[in-house]
């Protein structure tokens, strides 16, 4: 079958590798009987109950319950996908992995990784030794920056021209080609190409990994735009990535907490006071993306926001975006700086104690929450009150069920000073009434058919171009749908990705692992076969969707019904097949 690992590759290579020396080489092991042992490098510990198994190829940890095969522990430790394990792996003991393209690591990507390589140690070197780096050396100082600083996050300089990096690394038009790719060329409507990054500050952007993926650039003065990013590229995405997270796993073996911060700047000058756990979203929302690999590399994610009325704002919608991340292990703040203040001016003028201080009276999600929701109704009257109930209540549906959702339930019904069987008779009223599923026929192999179309869809991502509508398809209640849609969305704007790509996109999510799974799943199908399968997948879901959509409104009575309902009745008639 193309484009997979066959599993029975994977076992031989499972038993030619042994996990104590892949693990040992990374985390030192100690021989306790006939295991080994350690500090578990997954969460923090004083006493080892990190043990790794040489018989079983195994390794578990009896504290935080981490626990997998070798291909796993590079995955989580190094943060590889899953064909990067297995290839690593296979090259340190010789084998040669049979994949067909589409799940070996992507060559164009790991050019692009080079390349970009290359140029940030460009910028650095260009920093060091360009006639004009006096006035960048005196800026960065000015910034209150020492050079152990500025060589730890490798921050360079752009040099002031056109064509400085086009020249260097772009000497024939597959090399211009990449550095377009790798989004480090701009071009004019007369088709005139030239450097996207002129005159800057350069800021290396890492993935989790360490890999250079993009840059941020600064101006050394008060024009516009005061940053300049890279674009969104093959191997950058600004939603998904963090600056400063890779320094920041490095420099604390175990980090208890993160703080995550708004700037550059912000980051490099904590660093520069010794504060070495902040990271920064690149200019964006935090994103639920975001939050997840925070969620993974500590236990405490602490917001910190200015203290004016944007930075309350823009803590609102951290908040929003946080709510199905709730409960758990996780433990999620939001603290607030003095208006007018981000933390690099407060540390440089206050210092590391200052920030550290406001940094332990952070809130409590709860109590930010409540207090933003407080402010906007008139807590002491009954209608207030029951407004709280009202506003409240579309934020509560996000929050996973079990305690924390109870607790916050309990809380609500406290301020609203009513019970919480009243609160939540309120809040079981459903604002539309339960979706009705029906069950779909299982496919030819026996599977079912959204947990096929995704298996298809992993494994020959190309199909998704056969595809028809699936716009309505998210409405459905049933398992994997979600899973399913977020594969054909990703698929739609970058049709391009392989396997390994739409894996280690998934990594973090909790679907991650079962996709990995499934990604090496026999299909024995014909490509014709399994497109035609995929096809008729989707097409069913959202005939299904488009019923029941149908069905709901009509159920309301005509008289109901809002004009632009009834247009969207009409709509429906016409798209339904029946
Ligand atoms: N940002 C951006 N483009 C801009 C302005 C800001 O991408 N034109 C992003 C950058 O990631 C920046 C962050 O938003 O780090 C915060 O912006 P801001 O608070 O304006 O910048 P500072 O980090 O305070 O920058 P500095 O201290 O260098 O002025
Ligand atoms: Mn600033």
């Amino acid at each position: 079958m193309a484009g997979q690992i066959p599993p029975q590759f994977i076992d031989d290579l499972l038993t030619r590798v042994d996990i104590t020396d892949v693990i040992d080489a990374r985390v030192p092991l100690k021989k306790a009987g006939k295991n080994l042992q350690a500090c578990c490098p997954f969460h923090n510990e004083k006493t080892p109950s990190f043990t790794v198994s040489p018989e079983k190829q195994f390794y578990h940890c009896f504290g935080c319950g981490a626990h997998g095969t070798a291909i796993g522990f590079l995955m989580e430790y190094d943060q590889m996908s899953f064909p990067e394990a297995i290839h690593e792996l296979a090259e340190s003991v010789g084998m040669t992995v049979p994949t067909t393209k589409s799940l070996a690591p992507n060559p164009a990507k790991q050019n692009l990784y080079d390349l970009l390589d290359k140029v940030s140690q460009y910028y650095v070197h260009q920093l060091q030794t360009h006639p004009k780096r006096d006035e960048f050396v005196a800026y960065l100082k000015r910034r209150g920056l020492s050079a152990n600083t500025v060589d730890h996050f490798n921050i360079g300089m752009a040099p002031d021209g056109w064509d400085n990096v086009l020249k260097t690394f772009g000497s024939n038009q597959q090399a211009i080609k990449q550095l377009t790719e790798a989004g480090l060329l701009s071009s004019n409507d007369k088709g005139r190409t030239y450097d996207r990054f002129r005159n800057r500050v350069m800021f290396p952007i890492c993935d989790r990994r360490g890999r250079v993926i993009g840059f941020g650039g600064r101006v050394l003065d008060d024009s516009t735009p005061k940053y300049l990013n890279s674009p969104e590229t093959p191997v950058f995405h600004k939603g998904h990535e963090l600056y400063g997270l890779y320094r920041a796993r490095k420099a604390n073996r175990q980090l208890s907490r993160i703080v995550i911060v708004e700037g550059y700047m912000d980051v490099i000058a904590l660093a520069e006071k010794g504060i070495t756990n902040a990271v920064a979203t690149l200019g964006t929302a935090t994103t639920p993306e975001h939050l997840k690999q925070l969620q993974r590399s500590a236990p405490e994610v602490v917001f910190c926001f200015d203290g004016d009325r944007a930075g309350r704002e823009a803590a609102w919608r951290a908040a929003e975006n946080a709510l199905p991340m709730l409960g758990g292990n996780h433990q999620l703040k939001f603290m607030f700086l003095p208006d007018g203040e981000d933390p690099d001016t407060l540390v440089k003028q206050q210092g590391a104690e200052a920030f550290n201080g406001l940094v332990e009276q952070a809130k409590s999600y709860s109590d930010f929450f409540f207090e933003s929701l407080e402010s906007r109704v008139d807590i002491d009257s009954m209608d207030g009150r029951a407004r709280l109930v009202e506003v409240a209540r579309p934020y509560l549906r996000h929050i996973p069920t079990g305690v924390y959702r109870e607790m916050f339930e309990q809380r609500l019904a406290e301020r609203a000073q009513t019970s919480t069987s009243v609160l939540h008779k309120h809040l079981e009223k459903a604002p539309t009434p339960q979706i009705e599923v029906k069950k779909a026929a299982p496919t030819s192999s026996g599977i079912s058919p959204i947990r096929m179309a995704i298996t298809i869809l992993l494994q020959h991502p190309e199909l998704h171009a056969s595809v028809g509508e699936f716009d309505k398809i998210s409405a459905l209640s049933r398992a994997g749908v979600s899973v399913l849609v977020e594969l054909l969305e990703t698929l739609h704007q970058q049709p391009h990705l392989n396997t390994a790509a739409l894996l280690e996109r998934a990594r973090d999510t909790e679907h991650g692992e079962h996709l990995k799974k499934l990604a090496i799943q026999t299909l024995d199908l014909s490509p014709e076969a399994l497109q035609h399968e995929l096809v008729g997948v989707v097409e069913q879901l959202q005939e299904e969707a488009l019923e029941l959509r149908h069905e709901f409104l009509m159920a309301k009575g005509l008289s109901q019904l809002t004009e632009q309902e009834r247009q969207e009745i009409q709509q429906l008639a016409s798209r339904m097949k029946r």
